[in-house]
């Protein structure tokens, strides 16, 4: 494990010969072996002129591992949109194949040797921060854009932008499904929830616990990369962000983050919001922390100012610390009455309703008990997920330590099974957003778990995702 960090991310070879790339680690001097984060060195604006000047060769970097390892197009699949009927679903599959070779001798081959002839493809590896060294929380455009608009509120870095295209995240401003007005479905009026405008909207069909939990959820607090210090991200001092900044609407935007689990910072993996849909029944909480409760969760992010889990500098930024019985409890109240978006399809036990599905969505729903062993972990009832985490192994197929844009590749290790409800209105999918599409996560398990499904059987198990 030594090796690779010492041969690692930020000083080593990996980008040496690109003079521009070489000052990030002037500009942001964080020690590849370090578990605390220095303080800042530079004067503010120093440290800004040179972020900039590196953006342009950032963004390409990622551009380029991005282009390589996928098809990122926009190819929508006829007519079958995400749950507020606004956006469509992506199709096909979207990781790219190593030359010469095709899913099915992949499926042949055994994961040893995959990995020794170097044939996994590359969208399956864990995905790399738009800018490792640095980490921190990036909004995609459209959520950046409203919040201005609504708040006057800058949630734009000067280093990096998001990377994904438009096309491969979820539909904005996505709809709030509650558990308690299922008649009413989506009550968002098709709208972002925002401090200025969640009272107007939800006054009179939610209780004033849930209102007060609400607005908290909607209050800006410092974090990390935005906030009034001089190590933050923000062109102007920032009043911070909010926790539905990233889970907009209770769903997820795709904003993405480091995960705070890991050292040294070349290690952390890629963090993809979640959606907070259906929190009411999952009883752990993070893909790695395994929190114990939604209070936890809500707590712990404020605390520490998400997800550097780092407390030593989120007091210097000014955390908010949410007083437990009054606040934070609130906050949980609120985000329990979110509910997955209808599933007109599923009968009570969770099972298709024979005489409304199609004969396509039967079979992917026999191939995902059976065969394809997806309701081993994803169990078919309210969350299709079974409360664990479970160790994929994926680190069987390729070679750890390989380096990729700064990020260092370690075993994902064991990580939560997410709940697969509502599941086509959240791409990108996996904790770190690595794949696209849903046809993506099929041949991704189809190797993993060595199940060896036919062309056929992998088509009606995507069809059959898309009724959940
Ligand atoms: C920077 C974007 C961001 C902000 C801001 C944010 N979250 Fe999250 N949230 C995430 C990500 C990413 C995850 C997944 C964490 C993981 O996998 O470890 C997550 C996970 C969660 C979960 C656990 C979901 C699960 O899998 O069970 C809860 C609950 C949650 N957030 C609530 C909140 C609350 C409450 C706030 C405000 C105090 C907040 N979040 C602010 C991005 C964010
Ligand atoms: C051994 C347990 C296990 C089995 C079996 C399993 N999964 Fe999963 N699934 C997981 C875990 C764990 C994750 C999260 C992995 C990650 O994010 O790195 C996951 C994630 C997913 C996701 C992405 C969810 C999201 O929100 O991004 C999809 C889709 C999925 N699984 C579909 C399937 C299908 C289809 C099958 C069967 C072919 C299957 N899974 C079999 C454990 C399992």
């Amino acid at each position: 494990m030594w090796k690779f960090r010492r041969s690692g991310a930020f000083f080593g070879a990996s980008f040496t010969g690109i003079s521009v790339l070489a000052v990030a680690a002037v500009s942001d001097p964080l020690p590849p072996d370090a578990t605390y984060r220095p303080l800042p060195t530079m004067p503010f604006s120093e440290v800004r002129r040179i972020d900039e000047a590196q953006k342009p060769d950032v963004m390409r970097r990622q551009r380029d591992l991005l282009d390589r390892r996928y098809d990122l197009s926009d190819r929508p699949m006829p007519e079958v949109m995400m749950s507020g009927g606004m956006k469509p679903v992506q199709d096909g599959i979207r990781v790219k194949l190593p030359a010469d070779t095709s899913w099915d001798q992949l499926a042949e081959m055994t994961p040893a040797e995959i990995r020794d002839k170097n044939l996994l493809p590359e969208g399956f590896l864990p995905l790399p921060h738009v800018k490792q060294a640095t980490g921190g929380q990036v909004f995609p455009n459209r959520q950046i854009d409203e919040i201005h608009v609504q708040e006057m509120r800058d949630l734009r870095r000067f280093d990096v932008d998001f990377d994904l295209p438009d096309n491969l995240t979820p539909e904005f401003p996505p709809p709030i499904f509650l558990t308690t007005h299922p008649e009413l479905g989506d009550v968002s009026r098709g709208q972002l929830l925002t401090i200025k405008n969640f009272y107007e909207i939800m006054n009179g069909i939610i209780t004033p616990v849930q209102m007060e939990g609400l607005r908290l959820l909607l209050t800006p607090f410092p974090q990390e990369e935005f906030n009034q210090t001089e190590d933050r991200k923000v062109a102007d001092q920032s009043t911070g962000v909010s926790c539905l900044d990233c889970h907009s609407n209770f769903h997820t935007n795709a904003a993405f983050h480091l995960t705070p689990d890991v050292r040294p910072q070349a290690d952390r993996f890629r963090l993809d919001t979640t959606s907070l849909r259906g929190l009411f029944n999952q009883q752990i909480h993070g893909s790695k922390r395994s929190l114990r409760s939604v209070e936890d969760f809500t707590e712990f992010e404020q605390r520490t100012a998400y997800f550097n889990g780092d407390h030593v500098s989120a007091t210097r930024k000014g955390v908010n610390l949410p007083d437990r019985p009054n606040q934070v409890a609130m906050m949980a109240q609120m985000q329990n009455i979110i509910d997955f978006p209808p599933a007109p399809k599923l009968d009570p036990f969770g099972r298709l309703d024979p005489a409304l599905a199609t004969a396509q969505e039967l079979s992917g729903e026999q191939i995902f008990i059976g065969k394809g062993r997806c309701a081993d972990c994803h169990v078919p009832q309210t969350e299709f997920m079974d409360n664990n985490m479970h160790d994929l192994k994926l680190e069987r197929f390729y070679k750890i330590g390989q380096v990729f844009n700064d990020f260092v590749t370690l075993p994902d290790g064991p990580i939560k099974t997410f709940t697969l409800r509502g599941i086509k209105d959240s791409p990108p999918y996996m904790h770190d957003g690595r794949l696209m599409t849903l046809a993506d996560t099929v041949e991704f398990f189809n190797l993993v778990l060595g199940v060896k499904l036919t062309e056929q059987e992998k088509k009606d198990l995507v069809a059959y995702l898309l009724t959940l």
